[in-house]
Parts: structure tokens; sequence; C-alpha cells
């Protein structure tokens, strides 16, 4: 019987409703692990990272890749837009990074084809005001068809006789909804034709990567696991209608790598000093205008992909906790805490209100969470800068205080704090869980 070696196989995700810090984070803990991988999500994810005066924003490729030498892989939990994964390869050629015989790309994953889009954006006209507020990537249409077992995939992509005969079958199902829901049929002249081209460009990068990390981990080497979108965008567990079409969780690794739950050795857990949520929905501790309107200033809260203003809120502890129960956080880094640092006073909830009773654990549903009220405590600011700062002792008392407030209230040690976008502007205190893992 053959032992298995427990090397480093940590989970990076978002502890609230995405764009977390997630990039920074991953970008930051891969120089220490040898592949990155995602495991959900498609190219509405959009994760930033900065050095060297440069800015990145990457969408489907791992974060990892960004670091000289380290092995990236897009999982067959993905799905994936060939002609947006060209545009992003093209995109770091432009800015010197080199991804031969790093990147590899899932045989299993599924495609994300222009009627997805065209479904995506129909089926959010169709809603009106319920909308979700999607990134219009046709990321839902693309899981729906998976689960509905008529996706097409990677591998199909890479056969022309395969990719005729099961494009034609789709087409014509498509074409049969399409004309009947909004009175026409889709646009999908010289598809084939384009999908065949593009194929040729991203050939090289596809294999079996559930083979690949498994092997990978046999040998000793180690996985970061790049979690996209957030825990309160999760399918199953979000804010659902309100949420993403895949788990977001770190639950989501194993089936969308094709790793087994046991190989995965810690969860690192990435929220805000604040919060925010793009796209519509309930939240509960959305701040009022002018706040919103300040912190969306100070924090630059617009979209990475999309370029939308970000909602903006306080920090909510029921969220935390719970995204920590779901994917087991050992860890939580805390991103953005200077943009606190002109604030005078700062709100966190601890617990909601619901017709008169305390509620400490997640509704289920939205409805009820539109109606809760949060309970805050209030902590005074620091009102003094904090990027430079190289340790937690050198933060300013009431900072310190902040967060062993949301510490203690986790249950969860701070690994890492964030002081500003640069890879240089970040804090890890020694002894602790996550900078065992460096
Ligand atoms: P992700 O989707 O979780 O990777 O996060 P995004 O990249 O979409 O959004 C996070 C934004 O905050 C990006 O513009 C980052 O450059 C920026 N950012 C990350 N950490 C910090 C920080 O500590 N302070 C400030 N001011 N900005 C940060
Ligand atoms: P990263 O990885 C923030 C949101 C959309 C919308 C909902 C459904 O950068 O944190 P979709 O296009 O996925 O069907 O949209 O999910 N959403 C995100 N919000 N960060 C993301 O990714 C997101 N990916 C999707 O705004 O509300
Ligand atoms: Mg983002």
């Amino acid at each position: 019987m053959t032992q298995k070696i427990r090397t480093k196989a940590v989970a990076v995700v978002g502890a609230q409703w995405g764009d977390e810090g997630k990039g920074k984070v991953v970008d930051y803990l891969a120089s220490s692990f040898d592949y990155t991988a995602r495991y959900a999500g498609g190219h509405n994810a959009g994760h930033t990272v900065i050095f060297n005066g440069h800015r990145y924003v990457l969408q489907l490729i791992p974060s990892g890749i960004l670091r000289e030498g380290k092995k990236a892989v897009i999982g067959p939990g993905t799905v994936v837009d060939p002609v947006a994964l060209v545009g992003e390869l093209e995109n770091l050629k432009k800015s010197g990074i080199d991804v031969r015989g790093r990147l590899f790309l899932s045989n299993r994953a599924h495609l994300i084809f222009p009627y997805h889009r065209e479904m995506d954006k129909a089926a959010e006209t169709a809603r009106g005001s319920a909308k979700i507020g999607t990134t219009s990537r046709g990321i839902g249409p693309a899981y729906e068809d998976k689960m509905a077992r008529r996706g097409i995939r990677v591998c199909d992509l890479l056969d022309e006789g395969r990719l005729r005969e099961k494009l034609q079958r789709v087409l014509a199902e498509k074409n049969a909804i399409s004309s009947a829901a909004y009175g026409h049929p889709l646009e999908t002249e010289g598809l084939l034709e384009q999908y065949l081209e593009i194929a040729e460009h991203i050939r090289d990068l596809v294999v079996d990567t559930t083979i690949v990390l498994n092997k990978a981990l046999d040998n000793g080497e180690s996985v970061l696991f790049e979690g996209a979108q957030g825990t309160m965008l999760d399918i199953d567990h979000g804010t659902y209608p309100y949420v993403t079409s895949s788990n977001a969780t770190s639950g989501g690794a194993s089936p969308g790598l094709g790793i087994a739950p046991t190989r995965m050795t810690g969860v690192v857990g990435v929220t805000k000093a604040y919060t925010t949520r793009v796209g519509s929905g309930p939240f509960p501790t959305e701040m009022v205008d002018l706040d919103a309107h300040e912190v969306r200033k100070r924090g630059n809260e617009f979209g990475a992909v999309t370029g939308r203003p970000r909602r903006c809120g306080w920090l909510d502890l029921v969220v935390l906790r719970y995204a920590k129960m779901l994917s087991g956080i050992d860890s939580l880094v805390v991103t953005k805490l200077d943009v606190f640092d002109a604030q005078p006073e700062i709100q966190v909830c601890t617990a909601y209100r619901y017709k008169g009773r305390r509620l400490t654990e997640m509704p289920p549903d939205v409805e009820t969470l539109a109606q809760i009220e949060p309970e805050y405590e209030t902590l005074p600011g620091w009102q003094k800068p904090t990027p430079g700062v190289r340790e937690v002792k050198d933060l300013p008392t009431p900072a310190r205080d902040y967060l062993n407030f949301i510490s203690d209230e986790v249950q969860t040690e701070i690994g890492m704090v964030s002081t500003g976008p640069d890879r240089e502007a970040t804090i890890v205190p020694r002894g602790l869980t996550l900078a065992s893992w460096l």
C-alpha cells in the first residue's frame, strides 16, 4: 500500500460577495506554492494584482501565473470562453509574461459560446426589476447547459467532426427556444469556423489537469486553489437567487479540480475591512449614501471587470462566521484596512434582528434577509495612515483593536493584513498558521 503524502494544498476563498482582494492574496502566497489552480467560475471574476508599478487584472487565468516559473491550472469545474481566454493570453504576452509550458487548461472544462452571452442578457432583461445584475459573460447559461448535460467541452473543441456535430445538435435546440421565447433565432453564422480557429490558439494548453494535479500532489508538490466570487455568491449557500452559478466555497475545489477533499490541508478566507457587493440582492449592512460614497472613493470600489460601482457596507460578522463554517477557514486575511484610515468611527454588525428576535445564523431566503436589521457595535477609528506599516505591533492601537475584535468574534486567527493594493503593502504576523504556509 502506498502512503499518501500530505503536501500543502491550500484554498483561498472569498468570505463575502466577491472582490475581497483574492487576487492580491493569491499572488502573495503563490511564490510559496508550485501550482495555482482555479476550480470554479469563469471570466466573471476579476482578480487584481499590483507590483513593480504594474497592474494586472486576471479573469480566468490563475493569478499565480504572474510568479516566474510557477505553474497554473484552469480546472474542469470552470467555464471557459475561449475567445476571452485568448484575449487574456495576449494581454499577458504584451506584459512580457510567458505562460508556455506552465499554464494547463482542463480538457473537461465546459465552453462558453456567444449564445450563452445572448441568453444571459435576454434572461436579465426578462427579469426586469428582479434582475440579478450578472456580469453578462454567459456564465449562468453555460453552467445550465452543463447541468442539463448538453454542454460542449474543451475536449470537443479540439476535434472538428465532434464539435460540428455537437454544435449542430445544440444550436437546433437553442434556436427553437430562442424563437419561441424571444421571437428570433440566435446569431450563429460563422460560429463553428470561429471556434475551430480559436481552438488552435489554445490546443497546446489542453491536458488532463486532474492527472497533472494529483500526480503533483503525489510527488510532494504544493497546490494553491484560487477561489473566485465569494461565499455569499455560492450557488448552494449564498443569497439565492442573487448568486453566481457555481460553488465558490472551498468544497468546490474538490469536484472543480478532481482532487479528493481529504487532500486539502488548509483554507484561507479573504475579507475586506468592510463589505462590498456588485449586482442586486439583499445587503444587510449597506451604508447610507454619504458613507458609501466616501468608502467607494477611498477604496476605488469599481468593478475590475465591468467597471460598475460596487455597493459598500459595514463589516458583517454573521457573514464571516457563516463563511468560516462553510469553507472551514483556518486563517482570515483582512484587506483594505487603509480605506478606514480616515474613518472617525467604524460600525461592525455582530448579529441580525428579525421581527424582534435576535438572529445569529444566516437565513436561507432573501425575503427574510431583506427585512433584517443589523445590530451594530461602534468602534473608534485610528485616523492615521497604515500603508507602509510592516508589523502588526506598529499599527495604531484602534486598528489592532479592530482586528482583534474581528478575530475574537469569528474565532479565527488573522493571518494577513493588507494596507494597500501593492504586493508590498502586506503584513504577515509570525507564528500563525498562514505564516507556516509560506
Ligand atoms: P478579487 O476579485 O477578490 O481578486 O478582488 P478585486 O481585484 O476584484 O478587487 C479588489 C480591489 O482592491 C483591487 O482593485 C485591488 O487592487 C484592491 N486592493 C486589494 N487589497 C487592497 C488593500 O489592502 N488596500 C487597498 N486600498 N486596495 C486593495
Ligand atoms: P471575483 O472573483 C463580485 C456577481 C455578479 C452578479 C452575480 C451573478 O472577482 O470576486 P454571474 O455573471 O456570475 O452570473 O453574476 O455574481 N459576481 C461577482 N461579484 N466578484 C466576482 O468575482 C463576481 N462574479 C460574479 O455581479 O451579482
Ligand atoms: Mg474581483
